[in-house]
């Protein structure tokens, strides 16, 4: 089982992985986290391209190194620990290249939607939970962090990625949507049910 977390930076998707991390394997599930770009070797080192503020790069490369990294994780990590039964659970994935890099950078979305499925080696999330927030809700959470390359692309990108995951959230059936503002206590608990049934299915 894949189950994917999306939503803009400070949104609670790490929170709310290690929570759900350790709820299913209390209940005695073997479980797989991960977070994109990363994972790998390859896949961090692209990461640190791809987050270092001191580098211009290019849209089309920018979507093409996301992409490299990610086939690095599916081969390496996801698709084996699917096969092994595992239960995995990903910070970011292929939604996130079609809301920041489709959505937010502007291309096109044909060449997205080709580039996913070349970057996932087709393994499709049974899942994905959207946290959705307000842009200044996670500045405001973030703001003490320090902001990498992609965080520094401005207000207007960030809105347009919002209303890249507001669509996706209208047309993908595996999308539920969870108010990010709630209590992580509240946001966990609604993970929980919603990941039961997919287990119970
Ligand atoms: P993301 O992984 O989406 O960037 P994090 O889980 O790292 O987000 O959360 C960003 C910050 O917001 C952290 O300081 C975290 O403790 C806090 N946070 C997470 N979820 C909530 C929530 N529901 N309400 C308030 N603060 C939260
Ligand atoms: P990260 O620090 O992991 O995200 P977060 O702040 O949510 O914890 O940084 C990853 C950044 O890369 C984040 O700004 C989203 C962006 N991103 C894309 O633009 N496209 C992608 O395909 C992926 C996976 C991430």
């Amino acid at each position: 089982m894949f189950i994917t977390f999306e939503g803009i930076d400070g949104s609670g998707k790490s929170t709310q992985i290690l929570l759900l991390r350790e709820y299913l394997v209390k209940n005695g599930h073997k479980v797989v986290t991960l977070r994109e770009p990363g994972g790998t070797e390859l896949s961090e080192y692209i990461r640190a391209v791809l987050l270092n503020k001191k580098l211009e790069v290019s849209e089309i490369s920018e979507l093409l190194l996301f992409q490299a990294a990610r086939a690095d994780l599916v081969k390496t990590i996801v698709k084996p620990s699917l096969d092994q039964g595992r239960i995995v659970l990903s910070d970011r994935y292929f939604d996130s290249t079609t809301a920041y890099q489709g959505y937010g950078r502007g291309i096109d979305m044909e060449i997205i939607k080709k580039s996913n499925q070349i970057g996932s080696l087709g393994v499709l999330p049974d899942m994905t939970f959207y946290l959705k927030i307000e842009r200044n809700v996670g500045i405001e959470r973030d703001k003490d962090k320090d902001r990498d390359r992609m965080e520094l692309s401005g207000d207007d990108f960030y809105d347009k990625v919002i209303h890249g995951y507001d669509q996706l959230a209208k047309n993908e059936s595996r999308f539920i949507t969870i108010d990010g503002n709630k209590s992580v206590k509240e946001i966990h608990s609604k993970v929980v049910d919603e990941v039961e049934k997919l287990i119970n299915k």
